[in-house]
């Protein structure tokens, strides 16, 4: 199920309640603990990992609660574009990004930009609670709150080595094992103004019409994989090109890193009976159109106009 942008919440529940969110639920055990012990509660889940989605999901099911769901994703996206303001009155993170200093900076779960969105995601004193056995990322952490002036610490100290009413997750448990105790935060938005984060909504289908005296094969014998880089950290790689033989259309790979979100989708190019070209995206990876989606359908347009001196855009619907 997709779900629209943003989310329905209280619809997919069938009830409205008070928003719970877990980002990063891993095995689930968390996830179905906050559900168990907030029955007046709508607890959501987010996880990118596959697995972990198919075991929340077993979990949900043979619980029988109605008011836990698990959903696919990354929580940047989910924060931004799920999310109206001020409408989750809980946001848990439990051990995020275990090798965090390997990995790009970038796709650190715990920075600014995500910060700024849990802050305006939360309610008026909403919680916000995060925990982690990686002494690195607790002092990053708590240099990143200190500079976030809408959450305020509820404990004496940036952190503490326990923290009553939890249940030890997974990543918790082998952080003890390993000799890692865990250093939870716990922080409350006050009513200082949130940063304006505003929920971004699908955009129209972008297309662009093209004429080219190139066959599909042709331009097909001119593709390679390309890379575009464009404002706003936008990352576009055009993979691979392929041969639909019964209805002489193209059909692009495409990887797409944005802010916000990573798709990984088609983009095809389908003769018209007048004999100019539709380049469009397919249904293939459930694509949302977002800017980046628009960029790179122009971008692809350009391209395949580019290859032939007599070859022009006939029209485009691309937002630049
Ligand atoms: C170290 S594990 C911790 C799992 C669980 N919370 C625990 O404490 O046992 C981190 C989890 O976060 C997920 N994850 C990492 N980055 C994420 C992101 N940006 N959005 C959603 N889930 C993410 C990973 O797939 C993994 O399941």
């Amino acid at each position: 199920m997709t779900l629209p942008w943003p989310a329905n919440w209280s619809e997919l529940f069938d009830k409205e309640r008070p928003l719970i969110l877990e980002i990063g639920f891993g095995n689930g055990d968390y996830l179905m603990h906050l559900a168990r012990s907030n029955p007046d509660h709508n607890v959501i889940g987010i996880e990118i990992a596959n697995k972990s989605m198919e075991k929340a999901e077993r979990k949900i099911a043979a619980s029988g609660l109605l008011n836990v769901r698990a959903i696919h994703g990354r929580g940047e996206t989910v924060l931004h574009h799920l999310f109206e303001p001020a409408s989750i009155e809980q946001i848990h993170v439990n051990y995020p990004d275990p090798w965090f200093k390997t990995r790009h900076a970038g796709r650190r779960l715990i920075q600014r930009d995500t910060l700024d969105a849990i802050v305006s995601r939360l309610e008026p004193q909403g919680m916000f609670y995060l925990g982690t056995d990686i002494l690195d990322y607790a002092e990053m952490a708590h240099d990143l709150l200190l500079e976030t002036p809408g959450l305020t610490n509820q404990q004496d100290t940036p952190w503490s080595d326990t923290m009553s009413g939890r249940i030890v997750t997974k990543y918790e448990e082998k952080g003890y094992r390993e000799g890692r105790p865990g250093h939870f935060f716990v922080y409350q938005r006050n009513d200082r103004p949130a940063p304006d984060v505003s929920v971004m909504k699908e955009l129209a289908m972008p297309h662009v019409v093209l004429s080219s005296p190139l066959s599909p094969e042709a331009m097909l014998d001119q593709f390679d994989k390309m890379t575009h880089h464009a404002p706003g950290d936008i990352h576009i790689v055009y993979l691979e090109a392929f041969m639909d033989h019964r209805r002489r259309a193209l059909l692009f790979e495409i990887k797409m890193q944005e802010p916000t979100i990573d798709q990984h989708f088609c983009l095809t190019l389908t003769p018209r009976d007048d004999g100019d070209y539709t380049l469009i995206f397919t249904s293939i990876g459930n694509p949302r159109p977002t800017l980046g989606m628009h960029i790179a359908t122009g971008h692809l347009g350009d391209w395949l106009a580019s290859l032939h001196p007599e070859a022009r855009i006939v029209s485009r619907k691309v937002r630049e």
